[in-house]
């Protein structure tokens, strides 16, 4: 049943030059979130949007924007991204000197938070914590660019994720969604939620799809990814 389940194109592959127009088409085709990848050449080796960009887009849906922070330090950005709109905002814990701090930072500016896992990054991160985790997102590339390859590794964290959040849901009630980014297309997306996904973020796969002067061009791919997740 895909109406459990939450596609998130990633902005990070979309055309800067037509952002708005981005927006609208995607989210038109039926998109759920808005993934907002935020580089900053020194946590990861690529430099890309600000909160000045969550703002402006802000107004063109009502669709969450889901802020993935790929920057260090975080606490000084945290209130920005809030201010512009953000209604997630995920950050790497290796990122954070306070890691309980930066989630309850997040949460005190009215957004939900979560903690992004890399490929090699333990997830006992998240086991002191899942009182303040409204999400938890597991990278299946290393974090930095889009197009790249997913890791078949993930697989295998993805179902030790899901049996933690199972674990905890079943002893407070308390829902933790599980997100997945990286490599994200059609001939993985329903190997990907069995393992336990519930949110996919896809950024090339979306808007590498169709023709640029063509408005529909997203429909096709999202309804793909979408149908997909219906065989489950
Ligand atoms: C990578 C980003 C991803 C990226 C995914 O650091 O966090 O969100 O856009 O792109 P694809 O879907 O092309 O792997
Ligand atoms: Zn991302």
């Amino acid at each position: 049943m895909s109406a459990n389940y939450r596609i998130a194109p990633s902005l990070l592959s979309a055309n800067f030059a037509r952002l708005g127009e981005e927006v609208d088409n995607v989210i038109a085709a039926g998109a759920d979130w808005i993934h907002f990848d935020v580089m900053d050449n020194h946590y990861v080796p690529n430099l890309t949007i600000g909160p000045l960009v969550c703002e402006a887009i802000r107004p063109l849906t009502t669709a969450p924007i889901d802020v993935h922070l790929m920057v260090k330090p975080v606490d000084r950005i945290i209130p920005d991204f809030a201010k512009a709109g953000a209604n997630i905002i995920t950050f790497h814990p290796e990122a954070s000197e306070h890691i309980d701090r930066s989630l309850a930072l997040i949460r005190d500016h009215g957004c939900q938070a979560g903690l992004v896992f890399n490929p090699a990054t333990p997830l006992h991160y998240m086991d002191h914590v899942m009182d303040r985790l409204d999400l938890v997102l597991l990278m299946s590339v290393n974090p930095g660019f889009g197009g790249q390859s997913f890791i078949p590794g993930t697989l295998d964290k993805l179902r030790q994720a899901r049996e933690k959040i199972d674990a905890y849901t079943a002893r407070t009630g308390r829902r933790i969604l599980l997100e997945i980014d990286g490599g994200v297309k059609v001939d993985n997306i329903a190997e990907i939620a069995r393992a336990g996904a519930d949110t996919f973020v896809a950024g090339s796969a979306v808007f590498g799809a169709g023709q640029d002067s063509d408005a529909h061009r997203y429909d096709s791919i999202i309804a793909a990814l979408r149908g997909e997740l219906d065989k489950l």
